[in-house]
């Protein structure tokens, strides 16, 4: 694309080299570093006391000390067509999704509205930090060419689908197994692999599409490699009763889109909140990511997630907005969430578990780890830069902190998008 752009960035750097549950060592620490980036591409990343000298002369260099620098975050759950029912009152998600979510979709019908949504959808990422999202559109295929295009332009990676929905939604929402099944295959052949753009075969639920859609949506899971599934499952207990109904013959929720043939590597249900072990394990043993998207689960009153349970049994697992039933793009406030409802449960979420399952962890479930999460040399340079001061309070609050640690958990519970000073995407300013 281009010849050997470099530019630098120095601040106090936080990245993940692996799995903190896993290795003590996993988080990496500069207290004062920088970034080197060549050509959208991350070529170094350490002291600034080393790297400083390093840089060939009249090399760009952003100064963001007194910030903190950390890769961008990673939304592994989140409906763009919902951007304007975010905080709709008083319903649980059956009812909700009748009430206000199908009456948002049927707008997406037509492009021009679909483009302006997309648009401050994707700003609204950037501007809270979050240069990675799985998205839902909705059943209108215009919907989705208008997400990609919002995210091609700002050079975003993005995974993103058109919902398939061929039964109990109204009538204007509703698609059928064979266009469903055509439209996808055609969405897939324009966008996948196209930039850093990636297609989601994206039936809502298994409530809402019959078995001949769902089979067909297995069927093109399976025979597009490097293609993802994104779904819901088990998110609310009036659904999970409901799905019972309709697939009486399978053991379980899960066990319907695994009959189907909609588990596997590159797969990520989002909620996940009435599984039992046997589900889990099975989520485990295919490589089937969860999105624990803890927003959504207070709002709709839907469940408490149970983070210590799949960590055990070896569940990828990523952290999901679920805007616009989870109350907000900032995936600090998601962590902070995170944190309150593992509390219920008496499970205790670390800071530094928080950020890794908002970055690296969060592309580990989506199989993106090789390409974004960290700053290893190679990775694509998306990073976001955190302001510890951006609020009276957060300056007061982050002052008394003696560690690192300590520094990072404040800046999850008080912060939003107001302390996110910078995205950068590809290494460029993105706002
Ligand atoms: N289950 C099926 N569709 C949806 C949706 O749009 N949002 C949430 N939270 N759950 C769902
Ligand atoms: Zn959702």
């Amino acid at each position: 694309m281009t010849g050997n752009r470099i530019t630098a960035v120095r601040g106090e750097i936080v990245h993940f080299l692996a799995d903190p549950a896993h290795d003590g060592r996993a988080l990496e620490h500069f207290a004062d570093g920088v970034l080197i980036v060549r050509d959208g591409h991350i070529a170094e990343c350490g002291p600034a006391a080393e790297l400083l000298a390093k840089l060939p002369p009249g090399t760009p260099l952003t100064d963001y000390r007194g910030k903190l620098i950390l890769p961008g975050f990673v939304d592994s759950h989140v409906h763009y067509p919902q951007t304007d029912i975010i905080a709709s009152h008083g319903e649980q998600l059956l009812e909700w999704l009748e009430k206000y979510t199908f009456p948002a979709e049927r707008r997406f019908a037509d492009p021009a509205h679909a483009a302006e949504v997309a648009g401050f959808f994707c700003d609204e990422l950037l501007r809270n930090g979050t240069t990675t999202a799985a998205v839902f559109a909705t059943v209108h295929p215009a919907s989705v060419d208008a997400v990609f295009e919002a995210a091609r332009t700002r050079r975003m990676r993005l995974v993103a689908g058109k919902v398939l929905m061929d039964r109990n939604c109204p009538d204007f929402l509703r698609d059928s197994a064979e266009a469903g099944h055509a439209e996808s295959r055609a969405l897939i052949e324009r966008w996948h692999g196209r930039d850093r753009l990636l297609y989601a075969v994206t039936p809502r639920f298994a409530p809402t599409s019959t078995p001949a859609q769902m089979r067909l949506a297995g069927r093109l899971f399976a025979e597009h490699p490097g293609v993802f599934l994104q779904s819901h499952l088990a998110e609310n207990r009036g659904e999970v009763a409901w799905v019972a109904q309709l697939y009486p013959e399978a053991r379980s929720y899960l066990e319907v889109y695994e009959r189907f043939g909609q588990l596997g590597v590159r797969a990520v249900f989002a909620h996940c909140l009435w599984l039992d072990d046997t589900d889990r394990q099975r989520m485990a043993d295919t490589g089937t990511a969860m999105s624990f998207c803890p927003t959504s689960n207070l709002f709709l009153g839907s469940g408490l997630f149970d983070l210590r349970r799949a960590r055990e049994l070896g569940v990828r697992v990523g952290l999901g907005t679920d805007v616009g039933a989870g109350t907000s793009f900032s995936m600090l406030r998601t962590m902070s969430e995170a944190y309150k409802v593992l509390q219920l449960g008496r499970q205790s979420l670390s800071a530094v578990s928080a950020f890794h399952l908002a970055t690296l962890g969060g592309a580990h479930s989506l199989y993106l780890d090789d390409r974004i999460g960290n700053f290893t040399p190679g990775k694509e340079a998306d990073f976001t830069v955190l302001d510890p001061r951006a609020t009276p309070l957060l300056a007061r609050r982050s002052a008394a902190c003696a560690t690192l640690e300590e520094r990072l958990f404040v800046l999850m519970m008080l912060g939003d998008d107001r302390a996110v000073l910078a995205t950068h995407v590809m290494g460029e300013p993105a706002r």
